[in-house]
């Protein structure tokens, strides 16, 4: 299994890019499964969940295309031959966002079968509401072995409020209501701006969508959707992680290629914690920390609140930080596993509840930690990075599902980090996932 070898202590300097959302690519492969004809995604991040996206439409019979490369970070999409609606255990339970092909496959064949995800590192992670939601279009869902079988002859249009804020539960209901019999209005919704990236696929498809991206959507039903081609966002939560790296090495980091205007959250955070932040423009953001971080409490929010993909690696930081930090988790009931690696380090957390409180500037020192999910993973590079000596990460294949080439990315503006073992390794599957 690969690992990291970080040698903290450098400041972070010069400029590094931000890759293509993976939670904007993974819905919009999904799409492809709503038409026959071809659908190109461009900005695609190379990153291991999108290559396991990538088996999973193979596996139902689709024919993807997913090229590398400088010029490329591309893929192809045909879903003309769809023969077997079915997304096995052995995929789904690698990647929960599996449950992304649920709606699809039931508005475009009538038939899906499904393995329940099943929990993950930092959360049990039910689908309950995509089943609800199908439930009211029309489809009837019977659960067995494992497997969730959705059947519809053709979904329709329904009334649907959200018990709670799911992203892939506002993305997967989206996806059946597109082609739904009638008009379909689904409040209480996800308004990440990855939810605004799918519908703007799947308007670019021939949907009609209103509401994207705010609480309340919007969607009259088509008979078909035809092909189309789509920029997939950059990566607002490795842009957010590449600010704070920025910050806790007391670097002057340029971070490019991102979507500032969905940073908000981040940015005011990292300025109360005493960080220079400067928009350079609507695409690059600059982050600098020359002065003594000082403590600021986060508790995490739906967007546009504060990111729980961000708590993580801003525990990091709080550990860098004047005072107690006290960092709240309200979205998933165990996304602190970074916790007791960190404390391993040197730093002072206690954890009650949902509730950890950092208390800071400690002296972190390099050591053998594990890595446990993907933005667990992301925390303890920015640990490592500040900590004094070299600290060995193991298992980094979590990190390689959502950070396209972190190494070399941090490698470009100073960081000492190389990446041991057999590249290879990296394909292992891990018992669980996010
Ligand atoms: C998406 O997961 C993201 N993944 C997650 O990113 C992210 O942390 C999460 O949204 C929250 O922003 C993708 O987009 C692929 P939820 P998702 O449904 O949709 C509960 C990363 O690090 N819930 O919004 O699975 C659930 O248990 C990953 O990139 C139900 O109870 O999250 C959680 O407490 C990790 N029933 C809360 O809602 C349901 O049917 C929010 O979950 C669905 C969700």
């Amino acid at each position: 299994m690969d690992k990291f070898v970080i040698r903290g202590g450098n400041p972070l300097v010069g400029t590094v890019r931000v890759s293509g959302a993976k939670n904007s690519a993974l819905p919009c492969m999904a799409a492809a499964i709503l038409t026959g004809d071809e659908v190109t995604l461009e900005n695609i991040p190379q990153v291991r969940d999108i290559d396991t996206e990538r088996r999973l439409l193979e596996s139902m019979g689709a024919e993807v295309q997913l090229g590398y490369g400088r010029a490329q970070h591309r893929t192809t999409i045909n879903c003309r031959t769809l023969s077997d609606p079915v997304a096995k255990y052995e995929i789904v339970k690698t990647m929960r966002a599996s449950s992304l092909v649920l709606g699809p496959l039931v508005a475009r064949m009538g038939l899906a079968r499904v393995a329940m995800p099943g929990g993950c590192a930092i959360g049990g992670r039910p689908i309950d509401l995509h089943i609800k939601g199908l439930e009211k279009m029309g489809a009837t869902l019977v659960q067995e072995h494992g497997y969730i079988e959705a059947r519809a002859d053709r979904l329709a249009g329904a009334h649907i409020v959200f018990d709670k804020i799911t992203v892939t539960g506002t993305e997967d209901l989206l996806m059946a209501a597109v082609l739904a019999e009638g008009e379909t209005l689904m409040e209480n919704c996800a308004r990440e701006p990855e939810v605004g990236d799918l519908a703007g696929l799947l308007k670019a498809m021939g949907a009609k969508i209103e509401g994207a991206g705010t609480s309340t959507i919007k969607v009259q039903g088509v008979t078909r959707l035809h092909g189309a081609k789509h920029r997939i966002n950059p990566d607002r939560i490795e842009a957010g992680t590449f600010l704070v790296a920025g910050a806790i090495t007391g670097g002057d980091l340029i971070v490019a290629n991102c979507n500032a205007s969905n940073l908000g959250a981040v940015i005011s955070k990292l300025e109360e914690a005493g960080a220079r932040v400067d928009i350079l423009g609507h695409d690059t953001v600059r982050v600098r920390a020359d002065s003594q971080l000082r403590a600021a409490d986060i508790s995490t929010e739906e967007y546009p609140g504060f990111p729980t993909d961000m708590q993580a690696q801003y525990m990091a930081l709080a550990t860098q930080s004047e005072g107690a930090s006290q960092v709240k988790e309200n979205i998933f009931e165990n996304r602190f596993m970074h916790v007791q690696e960190l404390v391993r380090m040197g730093a002072n957390i206690k954890v009650e509840g949902r509730t950890a409180t950092v208390r800071g500037p400690a002296r972190l020192s390099a050591t053998a930690v594990m890595c446990s999910d993907l933005r667990a993973s992301a925390s303890l590079v920015l640990a490592a990075l500040v900590a004094d000596g070299e600290s060995i990460l193991d298992r980094v294949y979590h990190m390689d599902r959502g950070y396209e080439r972190i190494e070399e990315k941090l490698r470009g503006v100073g960081a000492q980090i190389r990446r041991m073992g057999n590249v290879f390794a990296a394909r292992e599957e891990p018992a669980m996932a996010e």
